[in-house]
């Protein structure tokens, strides 16, 4: 196994350890919403965002330990916004990670109630002075992730997304981008700010993350689309093809899988670029970038 895949690996199992920790436990006659709240973050999903927040805070002396609650807090935010995009009204997707998405393993209006659960839960925890002891840069968090998963970022990409695909929308290129940028980019520039938060970084220091995350924010995007027309469900976990079915205005279907895969190819490159004034110390962002163009998952 390479060193990416085992990090990766001990992070999932830390984030779910501590998942099943502030997740409540499936009790009372409300239990239903905390098992669908369970049930679509637990074990599953590779952990990206956790990985970025973890990594970018250890390059400037935070331990796993340390940033453990706030990477748990993003994924739970991600999650529900997974739980979100598969619904009927959004994407009506069936599978996710390998098993029936949220609400058809429960129904439509608890997993719109466990996303709920889960984005303020997201931002209960982030608050707590368990998480961290300095409030200022609790604040911090809380203000930053607001804006990365709000309007200005996951939820106005999103709006973005199915005005698009409705046709209410015509998006040249430029649009496209800054559409997938803010539907997953945001979040993924997020966690690498948050670590950079938490470990204190320079304001240099922020630019450069900021940088390397964009770029490979969007080439996460962009490999997920390709993902959707030359993956197999096995590995991807989703339903696929599904993109062009659903008129989706993606990259790819602006410029094609090629010019894709070569946009995707130079942005990865921009990408580790940006780490260079962190020599060795960035070596664990240096492997996720190049993971991104190879992925089969
Ligand atoms: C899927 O994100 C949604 C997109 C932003 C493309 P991931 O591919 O990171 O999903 P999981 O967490 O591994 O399931
Ligand atoms: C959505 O992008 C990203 C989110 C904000 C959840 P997609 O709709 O392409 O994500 P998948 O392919 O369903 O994971
Ligand atoms: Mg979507
Ligand atoms: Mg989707
Ligand atoms: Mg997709």
């Amino acid at each position: 196994m390479s060193k990416l895949s085992e990090t990766l690996k001990d992070i999932r199992r830390r984030v779910d350890d501590m998942l099943d920790k502030l997740l409540p436990l499936p009790v009372g006659p409300e239990k239903q919403v905390v098992e669908a709240m369970r049930y679509a973050t637990i074990g599953g999903g590779k952990a990206l965002r956790p990985f970025l927040l973890m990594m970018t805070a250890s390059m400037f002396g935070v331990s796993k330990e340390d940033s453990l609650r706030v990477a748990t807090a993003l994924e739970m935010l991600h999650s529900y916004s997974l739980i979100h995009d598969d619904l009927p009204c959004m994407d009506n997707d069936d599978l996710r990670r390998g098993k029936a998405s949220c609400h058809k393993k429960f129904d439509e209006a608890t997993a719109i109630l466990a996303g709920d659960g889960l984005l303020t839960r997201a931002f209960e925890i982030i608050g707590s002075e368990k998480s961290w002891v300095d409030p200022v840069v609790r604040c911090e968090l809380v203000v930053a992730l607001a804006n990365a998963a709000g309007f200005h970022g996951m939820v106005g990409g999103q709006m973005l997304d199915l005005l698009a695909e409705k046709e209410e929308i015509d998006l040249p290129l430029t649009e496209v981008i800054r559409l997938e940028g803010m539907k997953t980019g945001r979040l993924l520039i997020f966690a690498c700010e948050a670590g950079a938060i938490l470990g204190k970084a320079s304001f240099e220091e922020r630019q450069a993350l900021k940088t390397y995350a964009s770029d490979l924010g969007l080439a996460f995007q962009i490999t997920d689309d390709i993902l959707d027309i030359e993956g197999t469900v096995e590995k991807v976990g989703k339903t696929l093809r599904k993109d062009v079915k659903a008129n989706k205005a993606t990259y790819v279907s602006l410029v094609g899988v090629d010019a894709a895969k070569q946009k995707a190819k130079e942005l990865i490159q921009h990408a580790i670029d940006a780490l260079a004034p962190f020599e060795e110390r960035a070596l664990p962002l240096k492997e996720l970038a190049l993971f991104i163009l190879t992925r089969d998952h």
